[in-house]
């Protein structure tokens, strides 16, 4: 009997809504495959700030460090969103990131058959759509420096981040993706600026290096304005796109929308060993918080690639994708991905349908 020990983050707004969703969900598929789960659960983002004063407590990225693997939920909202940048819950999530050194965030966006008429876009262009957006996750603008307030010649007060990547950030980005690339279609989108931004031409350089050893994928460049107006054109021209942190975190809520809605949409956080960090793609989502409204599916979606991607537990992942398919099959819809003719749920009671699907 397997046991695997993992951090709960549930975090803000409806990261406890549906995580919990999750951790059932993942105790029904354990005792199908024999596998067990020890749990810690941490505070982080505002709910730790509301407890100790900081987003990130050292207790919570120490034991995140000391697990197998981390399920976060999402942090954030509205209480926390006058403090000062380095105090708030984002910081917490950001230097999780940085702390468990897990560079490669793994956003896949494929729209299932179900939900094709979901989407805000004709069902032909998405239907068949499968993505994987693979984003930069520890470097870039986010963390480049220097960063911060000052004052320009003028007098005037300016704010100031930098966008900056190293070699070597680069090449081991580059790197997962060609093998994520590999194993999937067979072809690589670079996606950049380097038609304006030194660190673009640099990125564009070591991805082409990278190439040599990765011949058999074919690798395509595209600018990040571009790729935001053809992945909404066509979506289905793509297979696997590697890009930096900033403009990974904007394509991929736009290729969210060609899956019906961000609360379908996972992710992986992995780093070249140790514990990876799984997350949905979407926030705290502050505005339907505490009413019982949430998609639970992006977070138990994100508890599957954990199954898959940390544990190499295909068969377990598999379960839970199925019950997903099957629930979403049965006409059980939240808000968000609600069509005609298909049966309104909240999140406890999506929760009741998959469990009773993983059953079967
Ligand atoms: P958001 O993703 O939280 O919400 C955007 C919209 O999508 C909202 O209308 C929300 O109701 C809806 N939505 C999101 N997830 C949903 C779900 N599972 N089910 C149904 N509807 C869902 O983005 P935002 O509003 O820009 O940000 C809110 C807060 O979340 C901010 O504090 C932001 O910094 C934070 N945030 C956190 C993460 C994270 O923890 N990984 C990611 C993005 C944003
Ligand atoms: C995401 C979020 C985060 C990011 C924020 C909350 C720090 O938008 O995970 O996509 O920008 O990376
Ligand atoms: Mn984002």
């Amino acid at each position: 009997n397997k046991n695997y020990k993992l951090t709960l983050l549930p975090g803000d707004g409806i990261g406890p809504e549906i995580m919990k969703v999750a951790v059932d969900v993942l105790n029904e598929v354990g005792r199908k495959h024999e596998i067990t789960f020890t749990y810690e659960e941490k505070l982080v983002g505002g709910a730790a700030i509301d407890a100790f004063g900081t987003p990130l407590p050292e207790d919570t990225l120490e034991c995140c460090k000391q697990s197998d693997a981390v399920l976060l939920a999402a942090i954030g909202g509205y209480k926390w969103d006058t403090l000062e940048a380095n105090m708030r819950p984002e910081r917490g999530l950001l230097g999780l990131r940085a702390g468990m050194e897990v560079f490669a965030n793994l956003r896949p966006a494929v729209v299932l058959p179900q939900l094709a008429d979901a989407s805000s876009l004709k069902k032909d262009i998405v239907s068949g759509t499968d993505i994987m957006v693979v984003r930069e996750l520890t470097g870039g603008i986010y963390f480049g420096e220097p960063k911060g307030f000052g004052t320009n010649a003028k007098g005037e007060r300016i704010g100031f981040n930098t966008m900056v990547y190293s070699e070597s950030e680069v090449d081991r980005i580059a790197k997962v993706a060609f093998e994520i690339a590999q194993k999937r279609g067979g072809r690589l989108c670079s996606v950049e600026k380097s038609n304006v931004l030194e660190v673009s031409q640099l990125w564009k350089e070591r991805v082409i290096k990278q190439h040599e050893n990765y011949k058999d994928v074919e690798l395509s460049h595209m600018y990040i304005d571009n790729c935001a107006m053809q992945v909404i054109r066509d979506p289905k021209q793509f297979d696997t796109i590697v890009t930096g942190n900033i403009f990974g975190d904007i394509i991929s809520d736009a290729a969210s929308m060609l899956t019906g809605s961000i609360g379908m949409l996972p992710s992986a956080a992995v780093g070249s060993s140790g514990p990876g960090l799984y997350e949905p793609v979407h926030g705290s989502a502050p505005d339907i918080a505490g009413q019982d409204k949430a998609n639970p599916l992006a977070q138990v979606l994100s508890a599957a690639m954990l199954l898959r991607y940390q544990f190499g537990e295909e068969a377990a992942a598999k379960s839970i994708e199925e019950a997903v398919n099957a629930t979403l099959d049965q006409g059980f819809r939240t808000g968000d991905i609600m069509q005609e003719g298909m049966k309104l749920v909240g999140c406890t009671q999506m929760q009741e349908a998959l469990m009773k699907n993983l059953s079967k």
